[in-house]
């Protein structure tokens, strides 16, 4: 859909999974400092201890997540930790459920790790939530690992403490590994509350919490990210990752702790301009005719339904795209459960997304 969209001059890209925002000023100020400061060399591969000390105290404090710097590994951005956790746990064959729809990186790291993805399928009519009931009957002997993710990319689920606990509980019973993809866990709406799967009992020795600086600080470019498990697990992630660009630019890792430390009202600044495009984008959205979607209640992700228009969501997509230059992303792109679904980013500025708004209406009118 990029490749499409550089055709228009006049696209507007809503098929971005990326902060609109430039870093905030302050924290890129921090990292050139550094730099100048001569934080330019090799650090140990688990990342610099300081750095790992700020997120384990981050992770107790905001996550309730017990743990350490010795159970930290610094990152190039969360999807290094996903691969590295994923190579570390998976032998060839072993199942891993994955929620369908989801980020499509998941299926393709299990596939590099030689192992199988099931979709754990999920609907706009359960509000495209993964329980335990859904995922309970996908696992088998085989079954390695579960990859749960909220909020959600692309549905914008949250799923709540008591459906986390459930499938804390469903772990634990089944002895099968969990990764937690906290990605956006800053970016969360309409008072819901972001919890840690890693806060319940008892599932030290199964879970994996990993995160990123990239959505929530808008720092995509930097490729700074985290994951937090037990110690054996991190081991090995650690030399896998020495093999694999060994460590994150020091500097940056610098950065990331002035991050934590400082960048908690540019968050909130963030938050509250995506919850504002959120209600413009979902209102907007459900006056077309052909189009509806649910509200998302986290990430920056709108998942509309287009079976209205009566076409897959391939065709709807360039449809949109050749009609309006509006460029939006196919749901099936984000599995088979993602068909008659279309994502669009509310991470850009209000004004594209207005614009946008009108030259869909102009094109398919309204209800
Ligand atoms: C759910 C989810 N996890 C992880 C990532 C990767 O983020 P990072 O930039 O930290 O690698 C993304 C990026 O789009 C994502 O949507």
């Amino acid at each position: 859909m990029f490749d499409k969209a550089s055709l228009y001059d006049d696209a507007i890209n809503m098929s971005l999974g990326e902060p609109g925002f430039v870093t905030p000023e302050h924290i890129i100020r921090a990292g050139v400092d550094f730099l100048t400061q001569g934080k330019t060399k090799y650090t140990p591969n688990a990342g610099i201890y300081p750095f790992r000390e700020a997120l384990a105290e981050k992770l107790q404090r905001v996550n309730h997540i017990k743990c350490g710097p010795n159970n930290i590994i610094v990152t190039f951005g969360a999807v290094e930790a996903l691969m590295l956790a994923m190579i570390t746990l998976i032998n060839p064959g072993d199942e891993v459920i994955v929620p369908d729809p989801a980020w499509p990186d998941y299926v393709a790291q299990v596939k590099m790790a030689h192992g199988i993805p099931i979709g754990a399928k999920v609907y706009e009519k359960d509000r495209f939530k993964m329980t335990a009931e859904i995922i309970e009957p996908l696992i088998s002997p085989k079954t390695k690992m579960l990859i749960v993710n909220s909020p959600n990319n692309p549905t914008g689920a949250v799923l709540n403490r008591e459906e986390l606990r459930e499938i804390a509980e469903l772990v634990k019973r089944r002895k099968i590994y969990v990764i937690a993809d906290e990605a956006y866990e800053r970016l969360v709406y309409d008072g819901e509350e972001h919890v840690s799967l890693g806060a319940f009992d008892g599932l030290e020795d199964y879970i994996l919490t990993v995160n990123t600086f990239s959505k929530a600080y808008a720092m995509t470019g930097w490729r700074l990210g985290y994951a937090c498990a037990n110690k054996e697990i991190v081991s090995q992630m650690i030399k896998l990752h020495e093999n694999n660009g060994s460590c994150v630019n020091e500097a940056f890792q610098h950065a990331g702790i002035y991050a934590l430390r400082h960048g908690d009202k540019d968050i909130e600044f963030m938050l509250g301009c995506y919850d504002k495009n959120r209600k413009l984008i979902a209102e907007g959205i459900n006056r077309l005719r052909g189009f509806s979607c649910i509200m998302p209640k986290g990430a920056f992700y709108l998942f509309p339904n287009i079976t209205g228009l009566s076409m897959n969501s391939v065709d709807a997509a360039n449809y949109i795209l050749e009609k309006t230059h509006v460029v939006t992303s196919p749901g099936i792109a984000f599995g088979e459960a993602g068909e008659g679904h279309i994502r669009m980013s509310f991470a850009n500025d209000c004004h594209s997304i207005e614009t946008a708004l009108e030259r869909l209406e102009k094109y398919f009118g309204t209800k």
